[in-house]
């Protein structure tokens, strides 16, 4: 009955990356439309009973690590309730979330408090006019506000993720490291992957890993070897020379990690999904909301597993990204 998350190529599922709502308070080009955004109705989301319902089923079998993600998060009312509920789980030992830090100033206490253990921002430009183009709203120094509320809270460790676009945010990458090593935050770079609501993505558009790299190392400090010491986790991080901070790179377009992939998804909705580029999604909301078992919803979460392909098959010529825009899945 507690049978472990094993897919067809031997890969241990541990984590699952919760996806609270698909709403979100910015627009930023890479993951959702500018207009006309179709958000699901408030009684189509799982509510924090099903999830929790979910997730005391899945660290039935072995998932240890929990993220939640949106749309933007902390837009779903009451996250903190929500994470007091999951931290009472037996076998959940690491509750993260990532954010777009826009609300973080008002809520990192209350999130702290509520034994929330990590947090990721996600950054990609400190210029007003950038952050701008990039997420169609203002508010670049809402997120710098929150990030320092979050370390006032007493979050450490937090990273912060800049997705970068080859021809747009250039001039972005040295301030942003050099803000990453003053505020002693691990930056972590992005490349584009094609989950954009509008379908413009384009591999031109892919500012690599290597390109980052070679351009940190250059202007800002040399980076020691490279180092994943966990070697599940999407980032390869590299160490500045002069010991200040650390550098990631998560390289899912140039450099794809899933061979040693240990994450599922659930989206708002209840759908569990094996990848992020996945086609296919199992539906537990049926289970949930007509009397179905825990029995029922251990069946779904191994039908998934073991539907799982090897990898997301972005470089083959018969690749179709998924249907749903990064902010119906989740991140
Ligand atoms: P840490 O636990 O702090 O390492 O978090 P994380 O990097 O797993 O999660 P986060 O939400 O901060 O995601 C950072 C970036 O990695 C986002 O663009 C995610 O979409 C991407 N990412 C996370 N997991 C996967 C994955 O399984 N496959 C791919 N291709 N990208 C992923
Ligand atoms: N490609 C790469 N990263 C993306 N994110 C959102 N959309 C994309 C995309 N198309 C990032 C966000 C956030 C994380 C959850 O995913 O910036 O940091
Ligand atoms: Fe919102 Fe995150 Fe999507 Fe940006 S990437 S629009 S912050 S959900």
């Amino acid at each position: 009955p507690n049978t472990p998350l094993i897919d067809r190529f031997g890969r241990v599922h541990t984590s699952l990356r919760i996806s609270v709502t698909d709403r979100c308070n910015i627009r930023c080009f890479y993951c959702m439309p500018l207009e006309n955004v179709r958000f699901k109705p408030r009684d189509e989301l799982l509510t924090f009973e099903e999830m929790t319902r979910v997730v005391r089923v899945a660290a039935g079998h072995g998932i240890n690590k929990l993220r939640l993600t949106g749309g933007e998060p902390l837009v779903r009312s009451n996250l903190s309730q929500l994470i007091r509920m999951l931290k009472q789980v037996p076998g959940i030992q690491e509750i993260a979330l990532t954010t777009n830090g826009i609300l973080l100033t008002d809520q990192a206490a209350d999130l702290k408090s509520a034994g929330l253990d990590r947090l990721n921002v996600s950054l990609d430009a400190l210029g007003e006019e950038m952050f701008e183009r990039i997420t169609r709203r203002q508010g670049v120094q809402k997120v710098i506000d929150g990030i320092v509320a979050a370390q006032a809270a007493g979050f450490r460790d937090i990273r912060l993720n800049a997705v970068a676009i080859q021809n747009l945010t250039e001039g972005e990458i040295v301030p942003l490291a050099n803000f990453a090593r003053e505020n002693d935050l691990h930056l972590r770079f992005i490349e584009f992957m094609p989950l954009d609501a509008d379908r413009a993505w384009d591999r031109n558009q892919v500012l690599s890993g290597r390109q980052l790299r070679e351009i940190i190392s250059r202007e800002v400090t040399p980076l020691h070897d490279d180092d994943r010491p966990d070697k599940s986790q999407p980032a390869i991080d590299y160490q500045y020379v002069d010991g200040r901070q650390r550098v990631g790179f998560i390289n899912s377009v140039t450099e794809p990690f899933c061979g040693t992939c240990n994450r599922l998804r659930i989206t708002a909705e209840g759908q569990l999904r094996n990848c992020l580029f996945g086609v296919e999604e199992w539906d537990t909301r049926p289970i949930l909301r007509n009397g179905g078992t825990d029995v029922d919803l251990s069946e779904r979460l191994h039908d998934c597993v073991q539907a799982k392909k090897p990898s997301h098959g972005m470089d083959s010529p018969e690749f179709v990204p998924p249907e749903r825009a990064m902010y119906q899945i989740g991140g």
